[in-house]
C-alpha cells in the first residue's frame, strides 16, 4: 500500500503536464492514488507492468505509451487532417492500465499474479474509478476498451489510437521476454 502525492505522481507521469484541464490532472493523481491505497505495493515506481515480462515497470509501458500516442496523433492530426482530443487521448493513455497494481504483486520477492487478476476483467475496474471520479464516457470508456479482453470497440478515435499503441508497445516487450505476441491472434 502507498499514498503517494501529486508532485510524485506528475513526477513519474510527465506528460500529464500537457492536460489543458487543470481538474483532469488532480483527478488522474487521485484516481493513482485510489488504486494504489488498495494495492500491495510500497510505491508506483515499483509496480511491475505484467509479471512474465520481469524487469519492466509500469511506468515505463505507459509513459512509452503515451508519448507513442502524442507522436502518433500528431502525425495522424498533420496527414489525415484528424481531429483529434489530445486531453482525451493522454488521459486514457496514462490511466489505461490503472487496475494493474491490483491485478499483480510481489510473491517471494518476484511479481505474480493476484486473487484480484483471476476476478476481474482488465480494464473494468480502472474505468470505475475513473467514473467515480467524474471523468466523462470518452476517457472511461477508453480504459475498458483499449484491452483484448474487452467485448466493445472503442467510442472515439483516441480510443482506436490507444489500442494500436499499447499493442505494439506490449508486443515489443512480449517478443524480448519470449512470449506469445497479441498479434498472434489477429492471425
Ligand atoms: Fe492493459
Ligand atoms: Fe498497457
Amino acid at each position: 500500500m502507498c499514498n503517494p502525492g501529486n508532485e510524485e505522481i506528475i513526477a513519474l507521469f510527465p506528460q500529464i503536464a500537457r492536460i489543458g484541464n487543470p481538474d483532469w490532472t488532480e483527478k488522474i493523481c487521485e484516481a493513482w492514488r485510489t488504486v494504489l491505497r488498495q494495492s500491495s505495493w510500497n510505491s508506483l515506481a515499483e509496480c511491475c507492468f505484467y509479471p512474465p515480462v520481469p524487469g519492466v515497470t509500469l511506468v515505463h509501458h505507459i509513459n512509452a505509451v503515451t508519448n507513442a500516442c502524442i507522436a502518433l496523433a500528431g502525425t495522424l492530426m498533420k496527414d489525415e487532417g484528424i481531429d483529434i482530443n489530445m486531453d482525451v487521448l493522454i488521459a486514457s493513455a496514462i490511466l489505461h492500465d490503472l487496475d494493474k497494481p491490483l491485478m499483480f504483486e510481489e510473491k517471494d520477492g518476484k511479481p505474480g499474479f493476484s486473487e484480484f487478476y483471476e476476478k476481474y476483467q482488465h480494464g473494468f475496474y480502472g474505468a470505475m474509478v475513473a467514473k467515480e471520479l467524474g471523468f466523462p464516457d470518452s476517457v472511461v470508456t477508453n480504459i475498458i476498451t483499449h484491452t483484448a479482453a474487452s467485448a466493445k470497440l472503442p467510442s472515439n478515435f483516441e480510443g482506436y489510437i490507444l489500442v494500436y499503441v499499447d499493442l505494439i508497445d506490449m508486443d515489443w516487450h512480449r517478443l524480448g521476454s519470449g512470449i506469445s505476441v497479441n498479434l498472434s491472434k489477429f492471425k
